[in-house]
């Protein structure tokens, strides 16, 4: 019997993705890639599943182009590079990996906020350049994080495990979200508020939502000069969620104090844009999931997504789990 075709738009640590020898063809792209691979036209019309990354677009153009797809397994918790309503109006299930990179994107947002605060960046900057002359009482002067009020943007998964950090730093917490946490409330004290007003009054802002229609451009010229010229804003979740041209203007101006991105719009940011330039903005390059063991777990979960759908199984992490239920005609 053969094999089924998948498309496996990166390669990944072979040991990652064990499970999949044996049970695939795979088709594998380079470990760099930043679009499909022009490679697999030909596979194209026979690949029945797509193993993919967040960078990978896997468009209503690109499916219409695979009309033996049967599974789609994004090896990300987000899903916005995929035209699900169009997978779901196929019947083609699609899967994500929730969960198991919760905690680590919670620490690197803690990271990114400490390090924002206590201006790390240029300290490291200016201590390996020679500007370390003595100990300046008015130095590096950062913000304390006791006492502060941090602002969540979207306490999904993410954002609570956020707050937990951060209440152990001594920070009130403020949240906005579609619905009620009330578990967020009692355990953390966390509070709910209109989005407009967490941004007055947040010290910090992080945000944590998905990227969706509602929430492209969510921090843009206007509601960033909402608030305060103190603020921080911390972005782990989607590039663009920020108005990029917006924020240049609010670091160059004054009109917030730093920003901390783990991610960017476009990503990667080209490495002659005036973000770099600016002292108050720290850029690294989308690694809030990247430890050893999240990475491969993730790329597990990916696999049993891939195999479960090829199999005619229900995907264990299926983000259009309706089509199961209501399938089509
Ligand atoms: C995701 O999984 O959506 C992250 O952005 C990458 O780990």
């Amino acid at each position: 019997m053969s094999l089924p075709t998948v498309l496996l738009t990166h390669t990944l640590p072979p040991d990652w993705i064990a499970s999949l020898t044996g049970r695939v063809q795979a088709i594998t792209g380079p470990a760099d890639a930043t679009c499909l691979d022009p490679a697999f036209e030909p596979y194209l019309s026979t690949a029945e599943g797509v193993l993919c990354l967040l960078t990978i677009p896997v468009c209503h153009d690109l499916l219409e182009r695979m009309p033996n797809l049967r599974v789609v397994s994004n090896m990300a918790v987000g899903y916005d590079n995929i035209d699900v309503p169009f997978c779901t109006a196929r019947g083609i299930p699609v899967g994500n990996t929730p969960g198991v990179l919760t905690e680590a994107t919670a620490d690197l947002t803690l990271a990114l906020l400490l390090a924002a605060a206590r201006c790390l960046p240029q300290a490291s900057l200016d201590a390996r350049e020679g500007r370390w002359s003595t100990w300046r009482p008015a130095g590096w002067l950062g913000t304390d994080l006791n006492g502060a009020t941090l602002g969540i943007i979207g306490m999904g998964k993410i954002g609570k495990a956020v707050a937990e950090r951060a209440r152990g730093f001594g920070m009130k917490i403020l949240y906005s979200d579609e619905i009620a946490r009330p578990e967020v409330e009692s355990a953390l004290g966390a509070v709910r508020f209109p989005f407009d007003v967490i941004l007055r009054q947040s010290d910090f802002i992080s945000l944590h939502a998905p990227l969706t229609e509602a929430t492209r451009k969510v921090i843009n010229a206007s509601t960033l000069r909402l608030m305060k010229t103190t603020a921080i804003l911390i972005n782990a979740a989607r590039g663009p969620m920020v108005d990029t041209t917006a924020l240049v203007h609010a670091l160059q101006e004054g009109w917030i104090a730093a920003a901390a991105l783990d991610v960017t719009d476009p990503e990667p940011l080209p490495s002659c844009h005036p973000l770099y330039s600016l002292p108050n903005c720290l850029i690294v390059p989308h690694i809030g999931s990247a430890t050893g063991n999240v990475r491969r777990r993730m790329a597990e979960m990916a696999c049993e997504n891939l195999l479960a759908g090829l199999e005619n199984r229900p995907l264990p992490y299926c983000v259009n789990p309706e089509i199961y239920t209501h399938p089509r005609r």
